[in-house]
């Protein structure tokens, strides 16, 4: 069984993606609202967080997990070998994606105020694309407007318009719960390619983990 965390609604979005690309595996699913949000969090604090999660989806039997969480990915080098195992991250492929969907070398990440502050993506970028230009900014807020539902289109425009005047060709969606807003995002985008941390992290899993099962969701 697949285990899959988030601190809420984000986590849903890998959900969906992964039903998409394997109705058949089974999937546990923990969304930790009590203590969300993950984004303002320290690192030590998150760490804790993670660790917590993993273990309860494992308790609940599941094989291998999806962080699907960018804030506590920023985190996953700190586990232990023993704790890693068959843990999936998702700042590295989402990052693959973004420098092989770039032409003209310039990248835009939205994340949390954690994700951000870590700098995670900047570094997986440069890793793979040294002379890129990556410009990061902190939108907390965004996911009040997924988990409250009201979205003040102002601010997205004002926001997108930042990277736009930076002349960037992919955003990365840096927070899987800003999937949830691509629509508005888009509208405002005009060319610039989206890519979502959500659906690469479930693409991710499907290239490492067995995804069988009847088809079965579970709720902690
Ligand atoms: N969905 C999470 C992420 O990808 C975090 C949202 C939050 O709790 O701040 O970073």
């Amino acid at each position: 069984m697949i285990g899959v965390c988030d601190s809420g609604e984000g986590g849903r979005v890998a959900v969906e993606e992964l039903r998409r690309l394997a109705p058949m595996a089974d999937i546990c699913f923990l969304a930790d609202r009590e203590n969300a949000p993950y984004g303002t969090k320290s690192p030590l604090e998150l760490i804790s967080l993670l660790r917590a999660d993993i273990r309860r989806l494992r308790d609940a039997g599941a094989d291998e997990v999806l962080i699907a969480c960018c804030t506590a990915s920023t985190v996953f080098d700190r586990l232990t070998r023993g704790e890693n195992n068959k843990v999936f991250p998702i700042i590295a492929p989402t990052a693959r994606t973004a420098v092989a969907s770039t032409k003209c070398g310039r990248i835009g990440v939205l994340a949390t105020g954690a994700t951000v502050s870590s700098h995670a993506f900047k570094h997986e970028i440069l890793l793979r694309l040294p002379e890129a230009y990556v410009i990061e900014i902190e939108a907390q807020r965004f996911v009040d407007y997924v988990e409250g539902g009201k979205v003040d289109r102002k601010d997205v425009r004002e926001t997108v318009d930042i990277f736009k005047n930076e002349g960037i060709d992919t955003l990365i969606l840096g927070c899987t719960h800003f999937p949830r807003l691509s629509g508005i995002i888009s509208e405002y985008a005009g060319n610039i390619t989206l890519i979502s941390s959500a659906r690469e992290g479930a693409l991710e899993l499907t290239r490492h983990a067995r995804l069988d099962g009847v088809g079965a969701t579970i709720y902690l």
